[in-house]
């Protein structure tokens, strides 16, 4: 029986360190994605330990940059041989607008962008590894969001940038990329589903209260379990294209099921890709 992988992104912190944790668990070997070796460093020996497993490894990636993701993507790719399950996870909920070196709004870059990008650099060993799954960490604030068109970069009045409506617009995003996605891996045996993982203490919002920063909270375990329960449930096996929230299967808000919408999103995304 061949080892399965995994992949967590933002896996040094919050509710993916936790991911990380309750995979290797579970017998996978762990890809922990921090964006440095710092909290990469930090993070690791406190996975492995509450893990009681070895199986976790650590990889760099920026995921505001592109670059980034695709020379995460292509070591990956040198280092295994397979992947089975990919968790979207890294976030950011920024106090003011920042621009990443790619020139996007740092939320819709990792948000979003990230997401898509990472997905489309691993789907071919995804889908050599069949069945695998996609898992989107999106939020339950997905419901507040709304797609601005012709701003998707919040750029028209910087001054006014509202960081929390960016970062709904882009939890929502989140959701209408697992729809489109879902449907284009259709007969593939690879799923794609999105969930909210509960409200947890975490560093998302470290800038707003000021709080310090902390790798491993005890508190933000029960926050990887709705993760982890669409990316191995025996149960969700053939289930793609859905939302989960407390590890059961819910209705996303109307805007998110609106297929045009997806594939609009999806158009607009993958033109921007290099
Ligand atoms: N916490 C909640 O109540 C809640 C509710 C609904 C949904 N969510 C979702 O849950 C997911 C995890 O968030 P969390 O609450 O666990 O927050 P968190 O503790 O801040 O974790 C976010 C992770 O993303 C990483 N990250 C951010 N920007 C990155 C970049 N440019 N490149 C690489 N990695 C980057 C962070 O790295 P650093 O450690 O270096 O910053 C961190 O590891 C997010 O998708 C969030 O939207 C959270």
């Amino acid at each position: 029986m061949h080892e399965k992988v995994a992949i967590v992104t933002g896996g040094n912190s919050g509710i993916g360190i936790w991911t990380v944790i309750g995979l290797a668990r579970l017998g996978f070997r762990v890809v922990m994605v921090s964006r440095t070796q710092e909290r990469g460093d930090i993070a690791l020996p406190l996975a492995k330990e509450h893990a009681q497993s070895d199986k976790i490894d650590l990889m760099l990636a920026e995921l505001g940059s592109l670059k980034s993701i695709c020379a995460f993507a292509d070591s990956f790719k040198r280092r295994y041989d397979r992947l089975d399950v990919l968790v979207n996870n890294a976030a950011v909920m920024p106090e003011h607008r920042r621009v990443t070196e790619d020139g996007y709004e740092e939320q819709f870059a990792v948000n979003h962008l990230a997401y898509f990008a990472l997905t489309a650099h691993l789907l071919d060993w995804l889908k050599a590894s069949a069945p695998s799954r996609i898992v989107n960490v999106s939020s339950q604030l997905h419901a507040s969001g709304r797609i601005e068109w012709d701003d998707l970069q919040s750029a028209h009045h910087p001054q006014a940038y509202n960081s929390r409506q960016v970062y709904c617009n882009t939890k929502l995003m989140n959701v209408l990329f697992t729809n489109e996605l879902a449907r284009q891996l259709d007969g593939s045996n690879v799923t794609a589903n999105a969930l909210h993982p509960g409200v947890i203490d975490t560093n998302l919002s470290r800038e707003r209260r000021r709080g310090g920063y902390v790798t491993l909270n005890p508190n933000a375990e029960h926050g990887a379990a709705t993760s982890l329960y669409v990316a191995t449930s025996p149960a969700l096996e053939n289930v793609t294209g859905r939302y989960f929230d407390n590890s059961r299967e819910r209705e996303s808000s109307a805007p998110a099921r609106d297929m045009d919408a997806a594939k609009r999103l999806w158009k607009i995304t993958a033109d921007l890709m290099p």
